[in-house]
């Protein structure tokens, strides 16, 4: 594997990772990007979000400095076009994102010494429950999570229509498939097919306005429910997104037995993953692997091991299929 040469200030830029993020994370969650399309002046912005405005100043300098915003004078910003990603209004903005990242998981990331040294999940840990239990109990943040998860599914599903057939199926099920965002992209492409949308009952409860937004509310169906207990039986089609990465081996295939269960002898499943190790491993795949291993336990896999968890679960995986320059689809068939 191709080893990367960094000289001395790159590797101070990596150590300085988090004042980055942390800066951007503040700037976020007071709406500053927001602000800064209507606003040039940081004085005034300053007042309205209640920032020391010397403080305000330096943080928009040093945002300067990484290309998010401009400096136009003494007293004025504007925002680059990376900075307009930070908006909450653009089409695959990452401001729900910041937040989310600069919060909880933040937090988390303090404490993953920890989880080397004793296993434990560190966000278990550092919140005294796991990610999806706490996310039930804190409406806030769970509206925050599913709106991240809806703006990456945005920018990021499209490519799987474009990407994979579903001429031959006729009722598809998302397992845990959050608001109903990839559902809606793949009905709306796909006229002939029925849908069921699946996930804990707070999530399921958000999906109607996001089917409707694709038109194909009056083709989907939505159940509440843990994919631990049961997953809805007699789809043809199963497809879990970036489900599996959040659990260890047992947990998955806990899942992937569910859903063998429920699926007819003859369906598909569709498991829509980073695959690690091949042409397709995206750039910070190894960095969501970590991501997976701080908040949920989780990981990402190779082929090889998609293929044993598939075969511990009584499925056979026939074969990968790259969507776009982030994901793939691991198709697998039931023994
Ligand atoms: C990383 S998100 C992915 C959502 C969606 N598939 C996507 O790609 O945007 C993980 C999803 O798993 C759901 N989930 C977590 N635990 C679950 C459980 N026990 N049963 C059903 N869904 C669950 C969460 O509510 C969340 O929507």
């Amino acid at each position: 594997m191709a080893s990367k040469t960094l000289d001395r200030p790159d590797v101070i830029r990596l150590i300085a990772g988090p004042w980055i993020s942390q800066s951007i994370y503040v700037i976020a969650k007071l709406g500053i990007f927001d602000l800064l399309e209507k606003e040039a002046y940081y004085q005034p912005i300053a007042q309205k979000v209640g920032a020391q405005p010397e403080v305000l100043l330096r943080i928009l300098q040093a945002l300067v400095s990484e290309g998010l915003l401009e400096q136009l004078d003494n007293e004025r910003f504007a925002l680059t076009s990376s900075g307009r990603l930070l908006t909450s209004d653009v089409h695959g903005g990452l401001r729900n994102l910041a937040i989310l990242w600069g919060e909880e998981f933040y937090h988390s990331w303090g404490s993953l010494l920890s989880t080397v040294e004793t296993g434990e999940t560190a966000f278990d840990s550092v919140h005294g429950a796991s990610l999806f239990a706490y996310l039930q109990t804190r409406p806030e943040v769970a509206q925050r999570f599913n709106k991240t998860m809806t703006e990456l599914a945005n920018v990021f599903y499209p490519a799987i229509v474009a990407s994979y057939d579903f001429s031959t199926s006729t009722q598809l099920v998302d397992v845990a498939g959050g608001c109903g965002t990839l559902l809606g992209i793949i009905l709306k492409a796909n006229p002939h097919l029925k849908g069921t949308l699946f996930d804990l009952p707070h999530v399921v409860e958000q999906a109607p306005a996001v089917l409707a937004s694709y038109g194909v509310a009056d083709r989907c169906t939505r159940v509440a429910g843990s994919f631990f207990e049961s997953v809805p039986s007699g789809g043809d089609t199963y497809i879990l997104s970036n489900i599996i990465h959040d659990w260890d081996n047992d947990r998955a295939v806990e899942i992937l037995k569910n859903c063998r269960a429920a699926i007819t002898s003859t369906g598909k499943l569709l498991l829509v993953e980073m695959v690690l190790a091949t042409e397709e491993e995206p750039q910070l795949a190894r960095m969501t692997d970590l991501n997976m291993l701080v908040l949920t336990g989780g990981r990402e896999r190779t082929r090889s091991d998609f293929s044993q968890l598939l075969e511990r679960s009584g499925f056979t995986l026939q074969r990968i299929v790259p969507v776009g320059d982030m994901t793939c689809i691991v198709e697998a068939i039931p023994n």
